[in-house]
């Protein structure tokens, strides 16, 4: 018989078993055992102190190199990934089937091809011939960006020790497998044995990679959530598939801010990067309609206007539905409450629905008063005047809060042409003098509606 090379464990509590078993006898949870290769003393050999050659060095002794940062020349991306990806860092970039993550990656590793790097591009889901044309498709084709199409990890780790290139692309992390697992492709197991092995190596060689992973219905990178741990960077790619426009945002960073976004558009010639969202993403908004409101907010270090609407209609339902796309719904359902309270707007028999458009995800507070304004406006059906900007934090007695980065975003809304920006009266102190947009300051979100509505 031969040797069993593989042992079944209990993702809870640990409990490992020669077998498959439904459910774990120690901690009585289904479902919850997972393939794992069997671990010898040699496999963790670095914990060793006889063996490890690491010593604690004195924080101001340890040696930077300024190029450790390598720039893609994709700003939107280079941005996300915190000023240019980190050697030896490995990234995972997540998304939705068909959502553009391997037209990103092959862009951006043609880009880094032509500044001299080595690169190497592995799919598991597509042959030389239509990596090619897809190639073609996106520009130019440089000497030194090779393609493998190999699924086995055991090939792929040969492969990177022959061309010992400077960046790897894992097309994506589902198809890659590892013959010492008798899982399937795709499955738990496999994907954190074959990651932890690639992210091994890329800290060894100090090359950089990015995963590619797909997403599940659920949202999580399909199966491991665990990878979101093992990697430095988690870069989720999102956007509607009926829109051209999709954003890519950090979820995860060990070497930058997790606020960032990247807009792109998908066009004839792949992703193209957009320079100015705030126009995209207030492109199409209606005019003196009742439920719209456009609110300057910051993503990461960069002011984007965006429009937020509400629909208020009369329920049916006993329980009223709040439903919102893009943002915090229990903020919403805080809000809501606010409004019924402070302002005397009734709202329990009333069904709102809050979007915001262009598909933006919004989670800071200074949005709070854009929101209210956007319901308010619905409720009552009467539009917000279409040159006005509305940002503030709101607190539950109705008042209404300083927010972050003034001068920002009252800039951003002059330079769209806005004339008339209502936001907390504390932040006034932090506007610069000279604009040509009228400021308004409020204490209260009574004030602020009294401003803007006639309320009864
Ligand atoms: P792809 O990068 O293959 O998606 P993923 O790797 O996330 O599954 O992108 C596929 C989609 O992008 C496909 O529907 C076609 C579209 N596309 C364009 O519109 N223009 C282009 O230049 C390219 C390369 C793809
Ligand atoms: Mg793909």
């Amino acid at each position: 018989m031969p040797k069993q090379k593989t042992i079944y464990t209990c993702s809870l509590c640990g409990y490992q078993s020669p077998k498959w078993l439904g459910k774990c006898p120690d901690c009585d949870q289904w479902n919850s055992f997972y393939e794992e290769v069997k671990t010898g003393p040699s496999r963790y050999s670095s914990l060793n102190p006889e063996t490890s050659n690491s010593c604690p060095t004195p924080i101001n002794e340890i040696i930077l190199n300024t190029d450790d940062r390598i720039l893609t020349d994709i700003k939107e991306l280079d941005r996300v990934l915190g000023g240019g990806l980190v050697q030896g860092a490995v990234v995972l970039i997540g998304g939705d089937p068909g959502i553009g993550k391997s037209t990103l990656a092959l862009q951006a590793i043609t880009k880094l091809a032509f500044k001299k790097k080595n690169v190497l591009y592995i799919s598991g889901e597509e042959s030389l011939k239509q990596l090619r044309m897809r190639a073609e498709r996106l520009g130019n084709l440089p000497g030194n960006l090779f393609i493998l199409a190999e699924t086995s990890l055991e090939k792929i780790i040969q492969e990177i020790k022959n061309i010992k290139p400077q960046i790897i692309i894992i097309d994506s992390v589902q198809t890659v497998y590892t013959s010492e697992l008798e899982s399937a492709p795709g499955s738990v197991s496999q994907i954190r044995e074959t990651c932890a092995k690639l992210i091994n190596l890329s800290k060894e060689t100090d090359t950089s990679t990015f995963l590619i992973g797909h997403v599940t219905k659920e949202g999580a990178i399909a199966g491991p959530r665990v990878l979101e741990h093992m990697v430095d960077t988690v870069l989720y790619f999102e956007g509607d598939r009926g829109h051209s426009y999709r954003i890519l945002r950090a979820v995860k960073n060990r070497f930058g801010s997790t606020d960032e976004i990247g807009v792109f558009e998908m066009g004839q010639s792949g992703l193209s990067e957009v320079k100015n969202p705030s126009e995209l993403f207030i492109s199409e908004r209606p005019y003196n309609s009742s439920g719209s409101v456009i609110v300057p907010s910051i993503e990461g270090t960069r002011p984007i206007l965006v429009e937020i609407q509400a629909l208020v209609t009369p329920t049916s339902l006993s329980m009223p539905r709040r439903t919102a796309i893009g943002l915090d719904s229990n903020r919403a359902s805080i809000l809501i409450a606010i409004i019924e309270k402070k302002l005397g707007i009734t709202m329990y028999n009333q069904d709102v629905f809050l979007n915001v458009a262009g598909g933006v995800r919004l989670n800071e507070p200074g949005i709070d008063m854009g929101v209210i304004t956007a319901i308010v406006s619905s409720k009552l059906d009467q539009p917000v005047p279409s040159d006005t900007v509305i940002c503030g934090e709101v607190g539950l007695t109705g008042e209404v809060r300083s927010i972050s980065q003034t001068a920002l975003r009252i800039n951003e809304a002059e330079r769209l042409g806005f004339t008339k920006c209502i936001l907390p009266k504390n932040s006034i102190k932090n506007t610069q003098k000279g604009h040509n947009i009228k400021i308004q300051g409020v204490e209260t979100i009574s004030e602020a509606m009294e401003s803007i509505f006639k309320l009864k």
